[in-house]
């Protein structure tokens, strides 16, 4: 029992080096835990002669008392600290600058397509979404543009299995809406297309808006008139101009121009010279196209026109590679928000 004052002194040093709660109660089991020092010495007990017991017992009672003052009163310090500390570390600086959140834009594609969608949607338009696997009849046939016929030769046909194919035209929704619906009809059909093609203005997937109007007495005069008002959105104040052209789905077919928004027409790098831009084919819609859609071209007549909506995208925003759309670099598309 001389060694009270040995363990006691033991302890202190132990319970102050205990930097964490943990380490302390660590510490303290070390002398009043079930293995610890004092049960330990409440063990050895029955060692010592009976008439010895009760000084004993009184002993290693006070010694206990004594430990357990000193571990709460360690405890109480440690626990002190250990709020103060954790109270600064999670301080809030309520005058700190907030995170800023970037903003996301749309797809200049996206939003090239919504905004043509708008223009015709103003006169109109219904919008109609084809398959983007199409079958050779909806993509050329029904067309006007049978197996043998040339033209299948202008457009680089991804062809798949049993008569399939990846549609190189949103022409083919004109089809199924006829077969759909009977005139009047004004639709506006976006969708992505397919084409073996592939240089700094063509990819091999791109988009296409096609539009179809059908119904008694439409000329090509309704035509010039709602391409002129688009161009007049889309461009700012420009106007379109109609160049013969062919097309088997139409006739007469015609390419369309819109007067350089660079230049103004005089003629510039970007028109080169020529003071024009051609950006999409229409015509009237060809009589035998109407017939296969079991519409009397007799009775009715329409006109169809299709462009890329990447080359609007590209002419109106200055894009001069069509790989920027597909490449997701945010330095690029970040110059899309607004
Ligand atoms: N489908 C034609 C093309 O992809 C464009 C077009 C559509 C032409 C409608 C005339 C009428 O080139």
């Amino acid at each position: 029992m001389d060694d009270t004052e040995k363990i006691i002194s033991e302890a202190e040093t132990e319970a102050q080096e205990a930097k964490s709660s943990r380490a302390l109660y660590e510490a303290k089991m070390k002398f009043l835990g079930r293995a610890g020092k004092v049960t330990a010495l409440l063990r050895g007990m029955k060692d010592i002669a009976a008439e010895h017991r009760p000084a004993f017992g009184k002993k290693v009672n006070e010694l206990r008392e004594r430990l357990e003052e000193l571990f709460a009163s360690h405890e109480e310090k440690v626990k002190a600290r250990e709020l103060a500390e954790k109270l600064q570390s999670e301080q809030i600086d309520v005058t700190m600058p907030g995170r800023k959140e970037e903003k996301g834009a749309l797809h200049p594609i996206t939003r090239t397509r919504q905004e043509l969608i708008e223009i015709f949607a103003g006169m109109g338009f219904e919008v109609f979404e084809g398959p983007e696997i199409e079958s050779e009849y909806y993509n050329f046939t029904a067309l006007n543009t049978p197996a043998d016929h040339p033209a299948r030769d202008m457009q680089d046909t991804f062809y798949l299995s049993d008569g399939f194919l990846l549609r190189t035209q949103t022409s083919a929704g004109q089809i199924r809406l006829m077969e759909k619906k009977k005139p009047p009809i004004k639709m506006l059909s976006p969708g992505r297309v397919f084409r073996s093609d592939d240089d700094a203005t063509h990819s091999p997937m791109f988009h296409q808006m096609e539009g179809l109007v059908v119904d008694r007495g439409v000329t090509l005069c309704d035509l010039k008139g709602m391409l002129d008002e688009f161009a007049q959105v889309m461009f700012s104040g420009e106007k379109t101009r109609l160049r013969p052209s062919y097309f088997p789905f139409t006739e007469p077919s015609v390419e369309v121009d819109v007067s350089c928004f660079a230049c103004g027409g005089k003629g510039c790098s970007l028109c080169k010279g020529t003071g024009w831009i051609e950006v999409l084919g229409a015509g009237m819609v060809n009589r035998h196209v109407l017939e296969n859609c079991g519409v009397d071209p007799d009775l009715y007549s329409g006109f169809a026109f299709g462009m890329g909506i990447e080359r609007i995208a590209m002419l109106k925003y200055g894009i001069d590679h069509i790989r920027l759309f597909t490449e997701n670099d945010v330095r690029f598309l970040e110059q899309f928000k607004n």
